[in-house]
């Protein structure tokens, strides 16, 4: 088994990206695997980063590995700048991936708006660079939240061809692993949009960064309804935001949704806000206080990173070697 994974260093994470993401690469070191874990700096770039941050992001996101128990023993965590193979590969895969595929992609119609003809062409090849990164390192297993699951159908799409069209089985099609409780969380405000970096509001998310008090109020101040949570889980469908702080409780529990409810079936927001606030706060606290003392060291986070570059090097130079001669190129 051959896990690669990675997170955008553009912003602080959330909730969302917690259990979505970093939450499975901790669990996923419970397995006999060999783990690569980066920080997308080079997707980052797709959108604007003001040049004198984007290195303190990326230094954020590693912290956030660190502090979610991403063991830099067990996994290896370095930026995707590091590695100048990505970027290499990615343009063979631009020559493998077909312009259908792409405009087929649904976070470009978002990312992009309206005006698409101002968007980077770095944000439309996306996902190629994405593809690449998963299979630089030849990996079989990605973990990923909902969202992710159209670009790891394009990364299946490209291993096919490529396998096809040059008669080899090189690249295994990767698995992508976005099920779980977690694989979809919402923002706090609006049950029906994802919890997101992007969103104005503070409120809708709970920030890796956020201490109790700050976890606790949003908590409270969640959009909920007037109704008393059902005692089965066909209950929830129509209603969003009910669905989704169980689904928070759940996911941060190791439980089913249906346990909840098999517990708070029958009571209100006001018996079941403050049983969530504890669970959030019991769970996330410790990681924001292990993030904020990391982050006073970024000595420590560079030395994980050169470390773990080192690493992923070594993985990535002979694959893209190998994938030069199928191509025929030179040398
Ligand atoms: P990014 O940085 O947008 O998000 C990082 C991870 O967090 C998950 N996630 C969520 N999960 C549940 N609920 C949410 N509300 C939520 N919001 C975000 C995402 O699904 C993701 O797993 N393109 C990727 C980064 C990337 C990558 C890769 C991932 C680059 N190369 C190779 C896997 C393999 C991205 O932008 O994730």
């Amino acid at each position: 088994m051959r896990i690669l994974s990675g997170i955008q260093a553009s912003g602080s994470l959330h909730l969302g990206n917690y259990l979505g993401a970093l939450k499975k690469f901790a669990d996923m070191q419970a397995l006999d695997a060999t783990r690569f874990y980066m920080i997308a700096d080079l997707h980052a770039i797709t959108v604007w980063q003001a040049p004198e941050k984007l290195l303190s992001q990326t230094r954020e996101i590693a912290a956030c590995y660190l502090a979610a128990g991403v063991d830099p023993e067990k996994s290896t965590i370095f930026p995707q700048s590091a590695v100048p193979q990505h970027t290499e590969l990615a343009w063979l895969f631009n020559c493998v991936a077909r312009l259908g595929w792409l405009d087929r992609m649904t976070q470009f119609k978002d990312k992009a708006g309206k005006d698409k003809e101002r968007a980077s062409i770095g944000l439309y090849t996306y996902p190629v660079l994405q593809a690449a990164d998963i299979l630089l390192y030849r990996a079989t297993h990605v973990p990923v939240g909902e969202d992710q699951r159209q670009h790891l159908e394009l990364t299946r799409d490209v291993v096919k061809k490529f396998n096809h069209d040059f008669k080899t089985d090189y690249f295994p099609v990767p698995e992508t692993l976005y099920q779980g409780p977690g694989a979809r969380i919402m923002s706090l405000r609006d049950g029906t949009a994802k919890m997101s970096k992007s969103d104005p509001s503070d409120n809708s998310r709970i920030n890796l960064t956020d201490d109790a008090d700050t976890i606790a109020g949003k908590i409270k101040k969640a959009k909920s309804d007037m109704d008393a949570l059902p005692s089965e889980e066909a209950g929830l469908v129509e209603r969003p935001e009910a669905k989704n702080l169980v689904g928070i409780y759940a996911a941060l529990s190791g439980i089913t949704n249906q346990a909840v409810l098999d517990e708070f079936g029958g009571k209100g927001f006001g018996a079941f806000k403050p049983a969530l606030a504890d669970v959030v706060v019991g769970k996330m606290a410790p990681i924001s206080e292990k993030l904020r003392t990391l982050l006073n060291d970024p000595a420590q986070i560079d030395a994980v990173l050169a470390r773990g570059a080192e690493t992923a090097r070594e993985a990535a130079a002979p694959v893209v070697k190998d994938v030069r001669k199928i191509f025929g190129l030179w040398g």
